[in-house]
């Protein structure tokens, strides 16, 4: 049977570091509060001179590419999770394709599964590869949150939490796994619970004219953090255990957990809860903060540069966010 393995991984964040001292300046917030609820100290926000993110997208692509060995042209497909396309629509995929100079050469697919997308993004691509449809699948994760951001203390319970930043895989086949397994799922109950409402379709034509648009806050993030907190602890053992569970194996296998960057407390719990050591688990949110789809890619990257992922390691990724939706992919390095 065919099976999908990873060839090559990526990433890239924009220049430009908020610190929390920073943010302290512009809303009523400070450093003890951020570090001790979510253990970040400074995240990277995007500069609009600079950055969009299609070609943050595309300079994590070649790093992808170039460790793979790999030319952007070798690409046949693109999927790209991002709940923070350049436009409304079209979605960013196009707009990395373009980058890549494959236009029109090549199909682009948008996948919109907020900080779990980029599982989802590669459980897709899997699939594909494994049909044998395509043989180079370009998978990204790219967002910039920080202009869905209320900046004031309004917002201060998401402005201090997310950021900005892209990874990039490249998957081709292989004769045996690679990519074990992914696992998805969702709920959509809780979706008003952590989302962005405008620009929505579903309002009356007049709320939709920009003229007449006077409250912009439904245009950024809104978040109950109680509860985002309370079911990601729950969705992401359970779906670490169903990949373990699909798989024959157990959580003294797991050579190293890469969650979704959601929050330090959280991935404390799921090291505890499974009894992983600090090694044992890659967290980077204390540089980069909660950058949704891009998360798990950017991580992973810094992991594999640093030396912490070696051949046959039993790498699980897992993520939970908005939706909400969560998902897990077990990997044989
Ligand atoms: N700085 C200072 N105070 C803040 C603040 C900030 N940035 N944000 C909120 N507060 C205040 C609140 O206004 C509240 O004040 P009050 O008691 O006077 O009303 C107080 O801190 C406690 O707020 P609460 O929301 O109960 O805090 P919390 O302990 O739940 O922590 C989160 C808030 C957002 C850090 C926490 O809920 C969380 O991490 N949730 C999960 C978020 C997440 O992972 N999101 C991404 C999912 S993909």
């Amino acid at each position: 049977m065919r099976h999908s393995k990873i060839a090559g991984i990526g990433h890239h964040v924009p220049d430009n570091i908020i610190t929390n001292e920073y943010l302290s300046t512009i809303m009523d917030t400070n450093n003890e509060w951020i570090v001790e609820r979510t253990g970040i100290h400074e995240r990277r926000w995007m500069n609009p001179e600079t950055d969009t993110v299609a070609n943050m997208a595309a300079k994590a692509t070649r790093m992808a590419l170039e460790r793979a060995k790999l030319q952007a042209t070798d690409i046949d497909f693109i999927v790209f999770a991002t709940i923070t396309p350049d436009y409304f629509f079209p979605g960013s995929g196009v707009l990395l394709q373009r980058e890549l100079g494959l236009d029109g050469k090549i199909a682009a697919l948008d996948i919109r599964n907020a900080c779990s997308g980029f599982i989802y993004a590669l459980s897709v691509a899997d699939q594909f590869i494994k049909t044998g449809m395509y043989k180079t699948i370009l998978v990204v994760g790219a967002e910039i949150q920080s202009t869905a951001l209320d900046i004031t203390t309004r917002g201060r319970n998401t402005a201090v939490i997310f950021g900005d930043g892209a990874g990039a895989v490249v998957l081709q086949p292989s004769d045996k796994p690679g990519i074990l397994s992914t696992h998805l799922h969702s709920d959509g109950t809780f979706a008003e619970e952590l989302y962005v409402k405008d620009p929505g379709s579903s309002r009356p034509h007049k709320e939709r004219q920009p003229e007449q648009i006077t409250d912009t806050s439904t245009f950024k993030v809104v978040m109950n953090g109680n509860q985002v907190f309370k079911h990601a602890v729950v969705r992401f053992m359970e779906v670490i255990q169903e990949a373990l569970d699909a798989n024959k194996l157990t959580k003294e296998d797991i050579n190293l957990l890469v969650p979704h960057q959601a929050n330090l407390r959280i991935s404390q719990y799921i090291q505890e809860k499974l009894a992983l050591t600090g090694d044992q688990v890659y967290n980077n949110i204390m540089r980069y903060g909660n950058t949704t789809a891009a998360s798990i890619p950017i991580a992973l990257s810094e992991a594999w540069a640093e030396g912490k992922i070696k051949e046959n390691d039993l790498i699980c990724l897992a993520a939970f966010g908005s939706g909400f939706t969560w998902a897990s992919a077990l990997i044989r390095w």
